[in-house]
């Protein structure tokens, strides 16, 4: 055989490190063909074409390299030519051959690099990758992200951001949550609230214009009791959701008073920021300030350090992965037709199966339908035999609301992650909201039922059918009487209770 390159290339280690990095090469090509072709993207495929087959493929390339120089040395020390380099002679044609072969082969390589690290880093940054990579650790977040407002949003867009900063320091931390997820180390949950997540300035802001005008949003709801007949009852009413700025217009609302008008800075007591028991209220324009705090608390100089200025998340703190508490979502089922409210105890039934304790998805999934059936079967049994498809679509529904909302594998449901967006099943505005944080003059932040929302109308069995365009007090389904004014709804509607 005819040699076209100078011998020194003619070494077993290099022929070694050419066959890997060939076999690589032609790996990397005809994935990237199949990816090409694919109709559904394959995370595991990904990590593997642009992460593992390229690092092969230059771990072959170094051994190429290294076969030559380890060639080099060797023949330099047999025939001390006294040369420092090798001299490369272009009017030889075998020398010719390899250097313009060297030569395209590096060109084509760097290119097939570039194009290959983007692939890599563009990779990494995928739903995919974030969602499906660590399976059942994101599956959490990954499945309610997938039936959340923000669905088409990147996971990256509100836990990376944009600049080269939080990309570096997201890949740093990123590279020990793979060895958690390796070596098994990573809490079950994860932790929330995220110590180091990005300033909502620099993530929501950059498709939220924080000053842009909301006008009122209407919220109706309908109402479910857990008696024989899933009772009904039903809410509307005007959210004020305000913002805005003096230059172009309407200047009131939520937005305006908690976010742009006014600076707020808290302390609280726990890790995941749900106790506060002292609040400072700055108003921008003034510069005034006002202390609210709860009876027994001091600000030490420690405490005060420890101070959080409050901004979009704070408030919704569940954009994205939302788990839901069963009445809600219970609720929402029954009214819009996919829970069968004819079947007696059926809001009852469906709250407490929910709620049971499964060790995985599976066993829910096969347990629901057996505890549904054995309690018509022992209270309804005719009913049982008529309705028998109205119940399965029922228990369908029910393991669909279990499936998007409950991970028990990750101990994740809406009792670690409670939403402070609201007041009834956590505390959320109430934290602060709750006449039990007082100013020096013994005012306190304000519990007016009309401050945030105005109700337009509501039906109850008990109070009957009320519209008021002024705003109506509310009245509690199932003729809750005594003041209900002095509890907050989470006191009887939180999971704690
Ligand atoms: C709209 C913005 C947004 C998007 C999109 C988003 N997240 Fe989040 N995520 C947040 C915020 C805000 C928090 C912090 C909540 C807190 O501090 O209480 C968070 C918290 C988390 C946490 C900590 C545990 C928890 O649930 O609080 C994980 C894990 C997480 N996100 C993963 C993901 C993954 C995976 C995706 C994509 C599938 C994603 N996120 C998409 C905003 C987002
Ligand atoms: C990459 C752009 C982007 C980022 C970043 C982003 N959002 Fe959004 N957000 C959207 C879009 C688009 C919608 C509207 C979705 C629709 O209506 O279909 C939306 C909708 C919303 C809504 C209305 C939800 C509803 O129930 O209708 C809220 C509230 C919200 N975003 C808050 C946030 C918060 C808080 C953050 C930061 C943690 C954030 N967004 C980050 C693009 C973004
Ligand atoms: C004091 C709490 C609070 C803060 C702080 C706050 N929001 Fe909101 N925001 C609300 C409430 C309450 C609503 C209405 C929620 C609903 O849809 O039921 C809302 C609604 C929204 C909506 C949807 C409006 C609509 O009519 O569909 C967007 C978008 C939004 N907020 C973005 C933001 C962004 C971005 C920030 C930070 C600059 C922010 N919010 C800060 C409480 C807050
Ligand atoms: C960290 C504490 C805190 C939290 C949490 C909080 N607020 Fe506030 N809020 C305040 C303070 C303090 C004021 C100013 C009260 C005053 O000046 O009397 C205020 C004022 C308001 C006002 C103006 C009320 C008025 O009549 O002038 C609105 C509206 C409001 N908050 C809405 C909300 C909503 C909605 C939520 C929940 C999504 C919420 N706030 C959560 C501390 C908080
Ligand atoms: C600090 C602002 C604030 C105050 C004060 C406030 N609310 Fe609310 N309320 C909210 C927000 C925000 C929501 C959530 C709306 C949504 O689900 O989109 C809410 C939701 C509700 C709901 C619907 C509950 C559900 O889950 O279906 C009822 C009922 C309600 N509030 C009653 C009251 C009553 C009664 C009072 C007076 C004791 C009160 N609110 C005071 C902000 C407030
Ligand atoms: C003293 C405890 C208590 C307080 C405080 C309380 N509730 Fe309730 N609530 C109940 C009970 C108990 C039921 C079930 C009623 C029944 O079975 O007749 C209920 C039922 C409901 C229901 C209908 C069932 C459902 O799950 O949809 C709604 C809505 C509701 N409450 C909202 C609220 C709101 C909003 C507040 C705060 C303004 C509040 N509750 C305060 C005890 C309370």
């Amino acid at each position: 055989m005819k040699k076209r390159f100078p011998d020194i290339v003619y070494n077993s280690v290099s022929l070694i490190g050419a066959i890997i990095a060939l076999i690589a090469a032609e790996l990397i090509f005809f994935l990237t063909v199949i990816e090409f072709f694919a109709r559904n993207q394959k995370p595991y495929m990904g990590i593997v074409t642009f992460i593992i087959l390229p690092g092969i493929l230059i771990f072959g390339l170094l051994l190429i390299a290294y076969g030559i120089f380890r060639e080099y040395k060797k023949k330099k020390a047999g025939k001390a030519t006294g040369k420092q380099l090798p001299i490369i002679d272009l009017n030889n044609p075998r020398q010719r051959t390899a250097v313009t072969f060297f030569a395209f082969g590096t060109v084509i390589l760097l290119a097939a690099s570039a194009v290959g690290s983007f692939k890599a880093y563009e990779y990494t940054d995928s739903d995919e990758f974030c969602g499906t990579l660590c399976h059942t650790v994101m599956k959490p977040e990954y499945t309610a992200y997938k039936h959340s407002p923000h669905s088409k949003v990147g996971c990256v867009q509100c836990h990376i951001g944009s600049g080269a900063g939080w990309f570096v320091r997201s890949k740093i931390s990123g590279s020990y949550q793979v060895y958690s997820v390796l070596f098994n180390k990573y809490s079950r949950p994860i932790p929330t609230p995220i110590e180091n997540l990005r300033p909502a300035q620099e993530t929501c802001e950059q498709c939220h214009w924080p000053k842009h005008f909301y006008s009122e949003k209407l919220v109706k709801v309908n109402h479910f009791l857990p008696d024989e007949n899933n009772t009904r009852s039903g809410i509307s009413m005007l959210l004020k959701v305000g913002g805005g700025n003096s230059q172009t217009g309407n200047t009131y609302g939520i937005h305006w008073q908690m976010n742009i008008a006014n600076d707020v800075w808290y302390y609280a007591s726990d890790e995941s920021r749900q106790t506060i028991p002292y609040v400072k209220f700055i108003n921008k324009e003034t510069k005034k300030v006002k202390e609210f705090i709860t009876d027994g608390f001091t600000l030490t100089p420690d405490k005060e350090k420890q101070l959080r200025k409050m901004d979009c998340i704070d408030c919704h703190n569940r954009p994205s992965h939302i788990y839901n508490p069963p009445d809600k979502m219970i609720n929402l089922s029954m009214s819009n037709g996919t829970i069968d409210t004819s079947l007696p105890y059926m809001k009852s039934m469906a709250v407490q199966v929910l709620e049971e304790k499964y060790l995985n998805t599976g066993e829910a999934m096969s347990r629901i339908p057996v505890l549904i059936k054995d309690f018509y079967s022992n209270h309804y049994p005719e009913l049982l035999r008529q309705k028998s498809s109205d119940i399965d679509k029922s228990i369908d529904a029910i393991k669909n609301i279990y499936a998007n909302n409950y991970f028990p594998e990750m101990n994740v449901s809406w009792k670690q992650f409670p939403n402070n967006l609201g007041h009834t099943y956590s505390d959320g505005c109430f934290r602060c909201h709750d006449n039990k944080h007082f100013d020096k003059e013994k005012k306190s932040i304000t519990n007016d039922c009309n401050s945030c929302h105005t109700i337009l109308e509501q039906y109850t069995p008990e109070s009957g059918s009320q519209v008021s365009m002024k705003g109506l007090a509310y009245a509690h389904p199932g003729g809750l009487t005594g003041n209900i004014r002095n509890q907050k709804c989470s006191d009887c509607h939180s999971h704690t209770k």
